[in-house]
C-alpha cells in the first residue's frame, strides 16, 4: 500500500485514516519535511538526481563467492551500482537484463481477452493477470529451475489509474467518481492472486498460457475457513450460517511459499472495504475499532450487503487471515488458517526448526502494531506432503516483545494463559485468534513503526524485520525497538533467536540499520560510510534472503519530494566488515512502488513486482500522461511492452548467464 494514494482529492489512504494514534498537535517540522526542502532546493522535480559521491567501478571481488568476500572483509555483491533518480523507466545494474514478464490485464489462459482498457470486465478480469502485483513466490516443477509456478498477490485496485474516464476535476482537484457495480465487479476480479506456470526457454522467462495449474483467485473465489476460529458464532453470516465458509482474499500484499510448497497469501488492509455504521454498543464495536472497520475506501459495501456492517455485521472477522493455497491443484479450495491470528498481516515467511517444527515470522502492518511469529505443533515431513498440509491448523502464536536491554521474548497467544481468559473477554482461542492485537495489547507487547515483512535467514540464524515509518511516534513513545521520534524513514531490526533455534521463546536483537539520507544529521541514519549516496534508502518494506544468505530489500514511499529517488531494490551487507553498506540495483518508474522480491535457487533469476507506476497525482511526461485518466482522449499511450508502465513483474537475469550479482 503507498501513501501516494492519499494525493488530494483521491480517497483518503487506508493506512492513513486506520492509524492508531492522532497527528502530532505541534506545529514542529517533521524529519520528512526537512528533507523535502532539502530536495526542493536541488531542483529534483525538474530533473534528474544529482548525486554527489558514486562508486561506480566493478569490484575486484566479483569473480568471488559471498562468502569469500566476506572473509575478505569486502561487501558480498559485486555489481555496479545504479544511480539514483527519478524517471518513469525502471533500471537495473549493468550487465543484467531487466524483462517484463506479466503485465495487469495480460492474459493468462488461451482463450482469456486481450487487455482493452476502455472495455473492462469482471469476466475478462477474471481470466487476465490483476492489479498491483505485490508479493512474488517461485515453487518449482520437479526440482526445475527453469519451470515453475510463479505465484502472485494482488494486493489492491487503483480506479484511477485503471478506468478512464472516472476523474472529474472539480475546484481544481481531482474526484473519483462513485463506482458502479460494473467497476466494482472489475475491481474484485482484480484483487487476489494469479498462479501461472512459466518456463525459461533460450534464456528468457515465459509464461506457459495453456498449463492446467493456471489460476485466478479474487474477492470472490470460494474458501474454507479452518483452525481455532473456525464456525466461531463471531464468523457465522446470513450466507455462511456455519462459519466455515467465505468468499474471497482481499489487499493480499506480501506472503510466502512454504516448506511444502503451498502459497501464502497475507490479508493486509481489509478494512478499507467495509463500509457501513455499527452502533456503538454492538458486540464486535471494541474488536472492530481495533482494526480501523468499517473504514469505507471502496464502494464496495454499496453494491454488496456483506461489505456493509450494519447489513452483515460479522463480514469482517471472516478478512484479516493468513490464506493457504495448494498450487498444484487449480480446484484446491483455498484455506484461511485462522491458528496464526487475524490483522494486518504483510506476509508470512517460513523456515523449519532444527526439530522440524516450522517457524512463520509476520508483521501487522500499522502504526504502533505488532511483530508475530507462529511455530507449528506438528513438525514437517520432507516425505509426506499430506501430512504437511494442515500443519498451519496448530501450533503457538507469539507475539514480540523487545526489551531496552537487546533482549526480546516472544509471549504466547493462547487462550487461559496470562491475562487472555472470559474475564478479558476471552472465552476461547478463537476469540484470542479474532481479536490477536487486543491479545497482543494485554501481554504488553512493544508498539512498532509499522512492521512489513520479516524474513529468516536460514544460513546466518537471524531474522530480518522491516520496519517501514512512522511518522506519528511522539519523543517520549520512543524506545530502544522504535529509536526515533516522527520515523519518517524506518528502520531494520536484526533478531538473533537463542541458541540459533526459530522456535526460541527469547532472543537477542540490534537495529541493523535507521534508513534516510545519512549526510543529513538529522535524519540520524546509520548506513555504513561505505555506502554511496546512491545507496542509501527510506522506507523498508519487502525483503529477500536469497540462498547465499544475503539481504535485499525493497521499498516503499521514496519519492521526487520525500528522498529524492524512486523507489527500487538495495541489496543490504549484513556479515563482516562491510556491515550496513547498501547499494542500488534496480529502481523503479516514478510513482511505482517496489515489492516482491525473490532469488530462484540458482540465484539466475531474480522475480520482482512493480506497483502503482505513474501514482501520485503529477504529470509524468514519460507516461504520456497524468496519474489519472480525466477522459478517454487519454487512451493509453503506455503500452509500451519493454516498459512497466502496469502494474508488472519484471524478471532479472544476468547477461549471458549466470548467478545474480555474484
Ligand atoms: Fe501492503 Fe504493508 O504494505
Ligand atoms: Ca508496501
Ligand atoms: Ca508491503
Amino acid at each position: 500500500m503507498n501513501e501516494h494514494a492519499n494525493h488530494p482529492g483521491f480517497r483518503t489512504s487506508l493506512l492513513e485514516a486506520a492509524a492508531g494514534e492522532p497527528l502530532n498537535p505541534t506545529g514542529n517540522p517533521t524529519m520528512g519535511e526537512i528533507i523535502a526542502a532539502r530536495f526542493s532546493r536541488r531542483g529534483l522535480l525538474k530533473g534528474a538526481l544529482a548525486v554527489s559521491a558514486i562508486s561506480a567501478t566493478v569490484s575486484p571481488l566479483a569473480l568471488m563467492t559471498a562468502d569469500q568476500a566476506r572473509a575478505n572483509g569486502g561487501s558480498a555483491f559485486s555489481f555496479k551500482e545504479v544511480e539514483a533518480g527519478v524517471d518513469a523507466d525502471h533500471h537495473v545494474a549493468e550487465g543484467y537484463d531487466a524483462d517484463v514478464l506479466l503485465r495487469w490485464g495480460d492474459p493468462i489462459f488461451p482463450d482469456a481477452p486481450e487487455f482493452d482498457p476502455v472495455a473492462q470486465t469482471a469476466e475478462k478480469q477474471r481470466r487476465q493477470f490483476g492489479y498491483n502485483n505485490d508479493y512474488v513466490g517461485f515453487i518449482p516443477l520437479e526440482g526445475s529451475n527453469t519451470r515453475g509456478l510463479l505465484v502472485v498477490n494482488h494486493e489492491y485496485t487503483a480506479e484511477q489509474l485503471m478506468f478512464p474516464g472516472i476523474v472529474e476535476i472539480v475546484d481544481g482537484k481531482p474526484q473519483i467518481a462513485p463506482a458502479t457495480k460494473e467497476r466494482v465487479d472489475v475491481e474484485m476480479a482484480a484483487h487476489g492472486g494469479t498462479i501461472v506456470e512459466i518456463r525459461k526457454d533460450g534464456g528468457k522467462w515465459q509464461v506457459v498460457k495453456d498449463s492446467p495449474y493456471n489460476r485466478r483467485i479474487t474477492a470472490d473465489t470460494e474458501m474454507e475457513i479452518t483452525g481455532p476460529a473456525a464456525g466461531s458464532p463471531r464468523l457465522q453470516t446470513s450466507a455462511d450460517p456455519t462459519g466455515t465458509r467465505v468468499l474471497g482474499t482481499i489487499n493480499n500484499c506480501a506472503g510466502g511459499v512454504t516448506p511444502w510448497g503451498t502459497y501464502i497469501l497475507a490479508e493486509e488492509n481489509f478494512h478499507g472495504y467495509f463500509g457501513g455504521e455499527l452502533p456503538a454498543d454492538h458486540a464486535e464495536a471494541v474488536n472492530y475499532k481495533r482494526v480501523g472497520v468499517p473504514q469505507g475506501t471502496y464502494d464496495w459495501s454499496n453494491h454488496y450487503d456483506r461489505f456493509d456492517v450494519s447489513k452483515e455485521p460479522n463480514e469482517a472477522n471472516r478478512f484479516g487471515w493468513i490464506v493457504e493455497v495448494d498450487p498444484h491443484d487449480a480446484n484446491a479450495v483455498p484455506k484461511k488458517r485462522t491458528a496464526l491470528g487475524r490483522f494486518k498481516h504483510e506476509g508470512a515467511e517460513s523456515i523449519v526448526a532444527a526439530d522440524g517444527r516450522v517457524v512463520f515470522y509476520m508483521g501487522d502492518d500499522e502504526r504502533f502494531d505488532y511483530v508475530y511469529k507462529f511455530v507449528t505443533a506438528g513438525t514437517y515431513d520432507p516425505d509426506d506432503r499430506a501430512t504437511n498440509m494442515d500443519l498451519l491448523d496448530e501450533g503457538t502464536l507469539y507475539v514480540a516483545k523487545f526489551g531496552e536491554d537487546g533482549r526480546m521474548q516472544w509471549l504466547p497467544l493462547v487462550h487461559g494463559e496470562g491475562p487472555l481468559t472470559a474475564e478479558n473477554g476471552f472465552q476461547s482461542q478463537a476469540d484470542v485468534v479474532i481479536e490477536a492485537r487486543r491479545a497482543g495489547d494485554l501481554l504488553g507487547a512493544t508498539k512498532m513503526d509499522r512492521p512489513e515483512d520479516v524474513e529468516p535467514n536460514g544460513k546466518t540464524g537471524k531474522v530480518y524485520v522491516m520496519l517501514t515509518n512512522n511518522s506519528r511516534r511522539k519523543d517520549d513513545q520512543v524506545d530502544a525497538a522504535n529509536p526515533r521520534a516522527a520515523n519518517a524513514f524506518g528502520h531494520i531490526i536484526e533478531i538473533a533467536e537463542d541458541g540459533g533455534d526459530f522456535t526460541a521463546t527469547e532472543g537477542a536483537w540490534e537495529v541493523l540499520l535507521k534508513c534516510g539520507d545519512p549526510s543529513v544529521a538529522e535524519v540520524g541514519a546509520s548506513f555504513s560510510t561505505a555506502t554511496t549516496a546512491n545507496g542509501w534508502f527510506g522506507m523498508p518494506d519487502n525483503c529477500a534472503i536469497d540462498a547465499e544468505g544475503r539481504l535485499w530489500v525493497s521499498t516503499d514511499g521514496n519519492s521526487p519530494k520525500k528522498t529524492g529517488r524512486t523507489d527500487g531494490l538495495w541489496a543490504v551487507d549484513t556479515e563482516g566488515e562491510a556491515r550496513a553498506t547498501s547499494k542500488l540495483f534496480y529502481r523503479v518508474p516514478v510513482g511505482a512502488e517496489m515489492c516482491g522480491p525473490l532469488l530462484t535457487e540458482d540465484m539466475e533469476t531474480m522475480f520482482l513486482a512493480v506497483q502503482h507506476p505513474a501514482d501520485g497525482g503529477e504529470d509524468w511526461e514519460g507516461f504520456g500522461r497524468p496519474s489519472y485518466y480525466e477522459d478517454l482522449s487519454t487512451r493509453w499511450p503506455d503500452f509500451r511492452d519493454d516498459m512497466p508502465t502496469r502494474p508488472s513483474v519484471v524478471v532479472i537475469t544476468r547477461q549471458g548467464g549466470g548467478k545474480i550479482a555474484l
